[in-house]
């Protein structure tokens, strides 16, 4: 029998027994209550409130400009629908690097107002201390290493990180500086996968990955893309499982179609 099948409420606990166990952990993202609903009713381990909803539902080019407050909104909305899957929520840019007191600020906000079960912020030893202060307060912390959007006017591009061995092995470092801080989880980001195996191999708590291979602990991905709704993003990693956008272009014209042509409502649909 599989943790994710017995499970009844995913905790951070369970992801580690998952790990141990050699069973993959599935986590996608959401940002609001419909959408949550339903990915919980599929039994998803984890549901992360990305700040990537500064894309996908504000529709911003970076993940820079979402603030705390619309983070708590989406965080909210999503602890709402949950019945089963642990909620982490990304803390936004400018919430926690270079102060750990208005890290443990913004986390105590989300905790506090969202009802969410953890908090998710990008970085290594830059952000040493407010990891440290964060799990002081008794919120678990997830890691984000690689590809960090919130980093990328300083990277400049979205494309693959650590190929060099130098930005390798610095990133090796952090991963275990992490899990030595008391992180509970890390997702890995546009990594070769030859490196996330490394890494998943080292280390006792699980690995997440997006373009990262299959080798990672569980595997993470927005769910817009995997669904299709978001139209062009085309990453080498991203496999689509529906073509939302098409499908919903479709029923709205025919929708129009039949307004138009004062086929809708019928006599059944009036009262
Ligand atoms: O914000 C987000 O959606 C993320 C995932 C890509 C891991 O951080």
């Amino acid at each position: 029998m599989s943790v994710h099948k017995e499970v009844k409420k995913v905790t951070t606990h369970i992801l580690q027994a998952m790990k141990a166990r050699n069973e993959k952990i599935a986590m996608l993202t959401a940002y609001d209550y419909s959408m949550a609903r339903i990915l919980d009713a599929a039994k998803i381990d984890v549901l992360l409130v990305g700040d990537s909803a500064s894309n996908v539902m504000a529709g911003h080019e970076t993940t820079l400009p979402i603030t705390l407050d619309q983070m708590i909104y989406h965080a909210a909305s999503v602890v709402r629908a949950v019945k089963r899957a642990l909620v982490v929520v990304d803390l936004p840019f400018g919430s926690y690097q270079g102060d750990s007191k208005t890290a443990l600020k913004s986390t105590i906000r989300i905790m506090k107002e969202s009802g969410a079960h953890a908090i998710k912020l990008e970085g290594g030893k830059e952000v040493k201390d407010s990891i440290e202060r964060i799990l002081s307060a008794g919120v678990p912390v997830m890691g984000h290493l690689g590809l960090t959007p919130q980093s990328i006017y300083k990277f400049g591009t979205y494309t693959v990180r650590a190929k060099e061995e130098a930005e390798a092995e610095r990133l090796i470092k952090d991963a275990k500086l992490l899990q030595k801080l008391g992180c509970f989880a890390i997702v890995l980001e546009k990594i070769p996968a030859k490196l996330t195996k490394i890494v998943s191999e080292e280390l006792e708590i699980p690995t997440i990955g997006i373009g990262a291979g299959p080798s990672a602990d569980g595997q993470v991905l927005v769910t817009h893309d995997m669904l299709g709704i978001t139209k062009d993003f085309h990453p080498r990693f991203l496999r689509r499982y529906l073509e939302l956008f098409d499908e919903i272009q479709n029923a709205t014209e025919r929708y129009i179609k039949d307004v138009k042509a004062q086929e809708f409502p019928n006599e059944q649909e009036q009262y």
